[in-house]
C-alpha cells in the first residue's frame, strides 16, 4: 500500500467519524463528567479566544409565537427567543438582531419531505431559533446546542366528539393533519411505533382548524401545547432528540461561538434566571431545560460538549430524499474519502431536485440552490451533451444505459436495432435523458415520443396500447419485456452535477483518480460489503491501468465496481424502486 495514501485514509477515518457526530448527535466527547455531577464553573465574561466581529447576525420571528417571539401590544417584535439570542451574542460581543420573516424561510414541506427554506440557505438570516432538533432535520440542517424543550401534542375539537386516544398503538382510524414544516410528522410517529393512516398537511393553523371543524381532518398533531378553539389532549410525545435549538444552514460555523457562548450563559446561572422571568416579562412560562444542578448526566454531558468542527463542502443528495432516512455512511462514505484526499470537508444534505435542475419544455436549467451556492454539487447525475449546457460535471463514477420496453409477447414487433422508428409510437418520462436529443445523437429517426410525467404513466401507456415502446434507463421492470441491446444516451456515466465553472470537478475528479488507483477504492468497497452484508463487486484494477484517458477507464471500471445506484432515478420514479445504496458514492 502507498504509504501517501495510508496517511490520507487516516485521516479519512478522522472525518468520518467527526462527519458522522456532526450528523448524527452532540456527541458527549471527553468532556463527560464522570463520578459526582461537578457544574463547571464559568465565569460569564467573554471568552477571550473569540475576536469581535462587525457582521450582524440576523434570526427570524414569525411574530405570533407567545412567550417566543410575538408582537406585543406596542407593535414590537419582542419574547424570550428575541431576549435570549441577544444576550447570548451580547456574551460573545457579537450583534445579533431579530426580524420578522415567514417560518417557510426557514423549513418548508414538500411532498412530506421538510426541506431548508430559502431565507437559510440563501443567509438572509443566520439560524432560525426555536426549531425541535430531528432526526429528519439533521439531513438538512445543522443545530446548536438547544436551549428549550419541546414535545408533540394531539389537538381535537372540543369534547374530543371522535374519541381518539393517543395512549393506542394504531392512528389509522382517525385523519391526521400536521402544519407544515413541524417535526411533528410521519416519520416521528414511526419512531413511535405508531400505526398511522391518513396524514393531511396544512400550511398554517387556522388552516388545520378549519380541517378539524369541516370533518377532513380528526387530530392535530402539533409541537403546540395550547391551541384556542381545541381541546389538547394530556398526553405528549417527543419528537426531538435533544430538544429545541437554533436550526442552521449546514456547514454553518455559527455553533463555533454559539455553543460556548451559550453554555456559559447555561452554566453561570443566567440562563435559569431568565427563564424564572419568562411568565412575568412574557405572560408564559417558556419551557426551559432544567437548570444545570437539575438536569439529567445526558443533558449536562450534551452541555458540555466541545463545539462541533465547522464544514465547508455540500453536496445535495437526492437519493436519501425520503422521509426519517438519515444519511448513512455506508451510502455516502466514498464521498467523504474523495473529499478527505483532497483536503476538503464534504458533508451531504437533502435538497429537492428542482434545487438542482429545472425544466421548461424541451429545455434545462440550473437550479436556484446550486447557483445560489446553497450546495457545491448534486449527485447522481448523468452528464449529457444538454446538460453540458448549463453544468458543469465531475468524472464519472457509474455507467448506465437504456433500452426499450415493450407489452409482453412484443405484439407490435418493435426492433430496437432498426435506424428507422417512425413507424412506432415511443413514450419517455419526460425529465429522463431519453429523450429526442438522445435518439438524435443514436442516429434513430422516429416520428411520435410521447412525453408522459412519470415512468408510471409511460408503463401504462404501453399496457394500454397508447405506445408500442417505452424508452427508458430503468432496469428490471416486470410488467414489461426488455429488449436488448441497451444504448447510451450519456456521455460516460454518472456524475456530480457542478454549477458551470466551480471548482469542484477539478478537485473532484484528481482525488477520486488518486482513490481509485491506489486500489483503495476497490479494498473500501470489499470490506464495507462485508461490514454491511452486501455484495460490491470488485474493482477490475487492470482495465484502470491500460487506459490513458482517465474518464474512459471509470467508466469502464464503474461497471464493475457499483451495484446500480442510479439516484437520480430512485427520486424521480415510483417509491417502491428505491434500492439500497452502493457502498462506493
Ligand atoms: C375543509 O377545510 C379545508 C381548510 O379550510 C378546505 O381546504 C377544505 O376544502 C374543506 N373541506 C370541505 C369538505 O369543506
Ligand atoms: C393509456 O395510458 C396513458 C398513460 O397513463 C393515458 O394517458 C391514456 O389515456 C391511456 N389510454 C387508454 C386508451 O386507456
Ligand atoms: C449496461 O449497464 C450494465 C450495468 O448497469 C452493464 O452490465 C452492461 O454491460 C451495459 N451495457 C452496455 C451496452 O453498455
Ligand atoms: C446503512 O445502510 C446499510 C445498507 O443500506 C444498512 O445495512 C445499515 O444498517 C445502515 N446503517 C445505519 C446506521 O442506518
Amino acid at each position: 500500500m502507498n504509504a501517501a495514501l495510508a496517511i490520507v485514509l487516516v485521516q479519512l477515518v478522522c472525518l468520518c467519524a467527526q462527519i458522522q457526530a456532526s450528523i448524527l448527535l452532540f456527541n458527549p466527547e471527553k468532556k463527560f463528567y464522570s463520578g459526582t455531577r461537578e457544574i463547571p464553573v464559568l465565569s460569564s465574561k467573554p471568552i477571550p479566544s473569540i475576536i469581535q466581529d462587525t457582521k450582524v447576525y440576523l434570526f427570524p420571528g414569525g411574530g405570533r409565537k407567545v412567550p417566543y417571539n410575538y408582537v406585543d401590544d406596542t407593535g414590537l417584535l419582542t419574547g424570550f427567543d428575541v431576549d435570549l439570542v441577544t444576550q447570548v451574542c451580547a456574551l460573545v460581543g457579537k450583534t445579533c438582531k431579530t426580524i420578522n420573516l415567514p417560518f417557510t424561510e426557514c423549513v418548508f414541506t414538500y411532498e412530506d419531505i421538510d426541506y431548508a427554506g430559502r431565507g437559510l440557505m440563501s443567509q438572509w438570516i443566520d439560524g432560525c431559533p426555536g426549531y425541535a432538533t430531528t432526526i429528519d432535520r439533521r439531513n438538512e440542517f445543522d443545530f446548536t446546542l438547544p436551549y428549550l424543550l419541546t414535545e408533540g401534542s394531539f389537538s381535537v375539537l372540543p369534547g374530543n366528539p371522535k374519541g381518539f386516544d393517543p395512549g393506542v398503538d394504531d392512528y389509522s382510524a382517525f385523519t391526521l393533519v400536521r402544519l407544515s414544516g413541524a417535526p411533528t410528522n410521519p416519520t416521528c410517529l414511526t419512531r413511535l411505533k405508531k400505526k398511522y393512516g391518513r396524514f393531511l398537511i396544512a400550511s398554517s393553523r387556522p388552516e388545520a382548524q378549519a380541517m378539524l371543524l369541516n370533518g377532513t381532518a380528526d387530530v392535530l398533531f402539533s409541537p403546540r401545547q395550547v391551541i384556542k378553539g381545541l381541546d389538547t389532549l394530556p398526553v405528549r410525545v417527543r419528537c426531538d432528540d435533544g430538544g429545541a435549538a437554533i436550526m442552521l444552514r449546514k456547514g454553518s460555523d455559527l455553533p463555533t461561538w454559539w455553543n460556548p457562548a451559550f453554555q456559559t450563559f447555561y452554566f453561570s446561572g443566567k440562563y435559569a434566571d431568565f427563564c424564572a422571568k419568562s411568565v412575568q416579562k412574557y405572560g408564559r412560562q417558556a419551557k426551559c431545560l432544567p437548570s444545570p444542578e437539575e438536569a439529567s448526566p445526558e443533558l449536562l454531558a450534551m452541555m458540555s460538549a466541545a463545539p462541533p468542527t465547522p464544514v465547508r463542502i455540500s453536496f445535495s443528495h437526492e437519493a436519501l430524499n425520503k422521509p426519517g432516512v438519515i444519511l448513512n455512511m455506508t451510502q455516502t462514505s466514498a464521498i467523504f474519502v474523495v473529499c478527505a484526499i483532497a483536503d476538503k470537508r464534504c458533508v451531504l444534505m437533502l435538497a429537492q431536485v428542482a434545487e438542482c435542475t429545472t425544466r421548461d419544455g424541451e429545455l434545462l436549467f440550473p437550479g436556484r440552490g446550486l447557483m445560489e451556492g446553497w450546495f457545491d454539487g448534486c449527485t447522481g447525475y448523468f452528464e449529457t451533451v444538454d446538460r453540458d449546457n448549463s453544468w458543469d460535471f465531475t468524472s464519472p463514477y457509474l455507467v448506465s444505459n437504456a433500452s426499450f420496453y415493450v407489452r409482453p409477447g412484443n405484439p407490435s414487433n418493435f426492433d430496437p436495432t432498426l435506424d428507422d422508428y417512425s413507424n412506432f409510437v415511443l413514450v419517455h418520462a419526460d425529465t429522463a435523458i431519453t429523450n429526442d436529443h438522445c435518439l438524435n445523437r443514436l442516429k434513430k429517426k422516429f416520428n411520435v415520443l410521447l412525453d408522459v410525467p412519470t415512468e408510471y404513466e409511460a408503463i401504462q401507456a404501453v399496457l394500454n396500447g397508447t405506445a408500442d415502446a417505452w424508452f427508458t434507463k430503468r432496469k428490471g421492470e416486470t410488467q414489461l419485456e426488455e429488449l436488448s441491446p441497451r444504448f447510451h444516451c450519456e456521455n460516460v456515466g454518472t456524475s456530480i452535477m457542478a454549477k458551470k465553472g466551480s471548482d469542484l470537478p477539478g478537485w473532484w475528479n484528481a482525488a477520486f483518480q488518486q482513490f481509485f488507483s491506489s486500489g483503495q477504492f476497490t479494498k473500501f468497497c470489499q470490506d464495507k460489503g462485508k461490514e454491511y452484508n452486501l455484495f460490491f463487486p470488485p474493482t477490475r484494477l487492470d482495465l484502470m491501468a491500460h487506459e490513458d484517458k482517465s474518464v474512459m477507464t471509470l467508466i469502464r471500471l464503474k461497471s464493475r465496481t457499483t451495484i446500480s445506484m442510479d439516484m437520480h432515478q430512485s427520486v424521480s420514479g415510483p417509491a417502491s424502486k428505491a434500492k439500497p445504496a452502493s457502498c462506493c458514492m
